[in-house]
C-alpha cells in the first residue's frame, strides 16, 4: 500500500507536469483525483487495513491528495496565464494602421438639382405630383391643342404603344391630368421621364426628363408668371441672376415666351459656357391656352393660368458645365461621384 501511494505520487506528479495544456489538466484532475480516479481506489482499501495502518497509511493518501491539489492548481494557473497570453498575442491589432475607407453612396446629379429644384417649388406652395409615362395621345398631344396633323409633332418624334398610346414626349400631360381632376386652384410642378426617338449624342438622348409646372386661379397673370420664374431662377442659380423672356410660341399657351438667365460662368459678360451670349436658355413658359382649359373643363373667363416646362439634364448640365449628356446614364464612378 506504501509504494502504492508513493508509486501514484510520482506519476501524478509528472502527468501534471507534463500536462500541455488546459483541457490536460482537467484531464489529469478527474484521473487523479475523480471518483474513478487511482486515490479513489487506493481509499477503497483502507477498510482492509488494520486501525494503526489506516491511521499511517491515510494519512500519507491524505497528504498525496493534497499535493497533487496543489500541483494541479499551480500547473492549471501556468497553463491558464499561458493560454491568455496567446490570445492576447494572436489578437494584437495595431490601432495605426489606417482602415478601410468606406465607399458611400452619393446623390446622382440630376436628382441633385431636382430636389433643389423641389424645394424650390415647395418653398412657394407648389405640390408635386406625378403621371405615367405611358401616355395616352389624346393627353400627350391633342388636348394640349396638337391634333394629329399639327406641325409640332414632327419636332417631337414619337415613340407610339399603339395608334392612341405613346411613350409621353413631354411632361406637359400631366398639366391635362391634373386639370381633369376638377380641383381648383392648382398650383404644381410635375417632374418625370420623357421619351423621344433621338439617335443619342452629346446633346440627345431617347430618355431624359423634364419638370413641368402649372398654376392655375382666378386672376393669374403673365406678371406672376415672370415674378414667380424670377424668383425661381434667382434661387436656383444665385442671387445676381437676370432673367430675360423671349416671345417663342408652344400650341398650348398663347402668349408662349422663353426663358434665358445670365450665363452663371460669367455673369452676362459672355464665355465659352454661353457661348459669347451672356444668357442661357432655362425653359418654355406661357400663359395657358383658353382652349386648352376649356377642353379641360375650366372656364377660361373666370380662370387663367401659366405653365412652364424645362429639360432638367439641360439645367444641370449648364449648373455644373457638362458638355455631354451621355455621363448621365453610364454610371461611371468618377463621374457621379464629383457631385457630393
Ligand atoms: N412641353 C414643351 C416641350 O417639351 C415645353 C413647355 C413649354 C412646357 C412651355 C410648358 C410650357 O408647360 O408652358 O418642348
Amino acid at each position: 500500500m506504501n509504494s502504492k501511494i508513493s508509486e501514484l505520487r510520482t506519476k501524478a506528479l509528472s502527468v501534471i507536469e507534463q500536462a500541455a495544456d488546459l483541457a490536460a489538466i482537467e484531464k489529469a484532475r478527474v484521473d487523479l483525483l475523480g471518483k474513478k480516479g487511482e486515490l479513489s481506489a487506493i481509499m477503497k482499501m483502507m477498510g482492509e487495513l488494520s486501525p494503526d495502518e489506516r491511521k499511517e497509511l491515510g494519512a500519507l493518501a491524505n497528504q498525496l491528495r493534497s499535493d497533487m491539489e496543489q500541483a494541479l492548481e499551480q500547473k492549471k494557473s501556468v497553463l491558464a496565464a499561458a493560454a491568455l497570453e496567446q490570445q492576447l498575442k494572436a489578437e494584437q491589432l495595431d490601432v495605426t494602421v489606417p482602415g478601410n475607407p468606406l465607399l458611400t453612396g452619393a446623390q446622382h446629379p440630376l436628382h441633385k438639382v431636382l430636389d433643389e429644384i423641389k424645394e424650390i417649388f415647395i418653398g412657394m406652395g407648389y405640390e408635386i405630383v406625378d403621371g405615367p409615362e405611358v401616355e395616352y395621345d389624346k393627353y400627350n398631344f391633342e388636348m394640349l391643342n396638337i391634333p394629329r396633323d399639327h406641325p409640332a409633332r414632327d419636332t417631337q418624334d414619337t415613340f407610339y404603344v399603339t395608334e392612341n398610346v405613346l411613350l409621353r414626349t413631354q411632361t406637359s400631360p400631366m398639366q391635362v391630368r391634373t386639370m381633369l381632376k376638377g380641383k381648383l386652384p392648382i398650383r404644381i410642378i410635375a417632374p418625370g421621364r420623357v421619351y423621344r426617338a433621338d439617335e443619342v449624342d452629346a446633346t440627345h438622348s431617347p430618355v431624359f426628363h423634364q419638370v413641368e409646372g402649372m398654376v392655375i386661379d382666378k386672376g393669374v397673370t403673365m406678371g406672376d408668371l415672370k415674378a414667380t420664374l424670377e424668383v425661381f431662377a434667382k434661387r436656383l442659380y444665385g442671387e445676381n441672376t437676370v432673367a430675360r423672356f423671349r416671345p417663342s410660341h408652344f400650341p398650348f399657351t398663347e402668349p408662349s415666351a422663353e426663358m434665358d438667365v445670365t450665363c452663371f460662368r460669367c455673369g452676362g459678360k459672355g464665355c465659352s459656357l454661353c457661348k459669347g451670349e451672356g444668357w442661357i436658355e432655362l425653359l418654355g413658359c406661357g400663359m395657358i391656352h383658353p382652349k386648352v382649359l376649356r377642353d379641360c373643363g375650366i372656364d377660361p373667363e373666370v380662370y387663367s393660368g401659366w405653365a412652364l416646362g424645362m429639360g432638367l439634364e439641360r439645367v444641370v448640365m449648364n449648373k455644373y458645365q457638362i458638355d455631354d449628356l451621355r455621363l448621365f446614364y453610364e454610371n461611371d464612378l468618377r463621374f457621379l461621384t464629383q457631385f457630393n
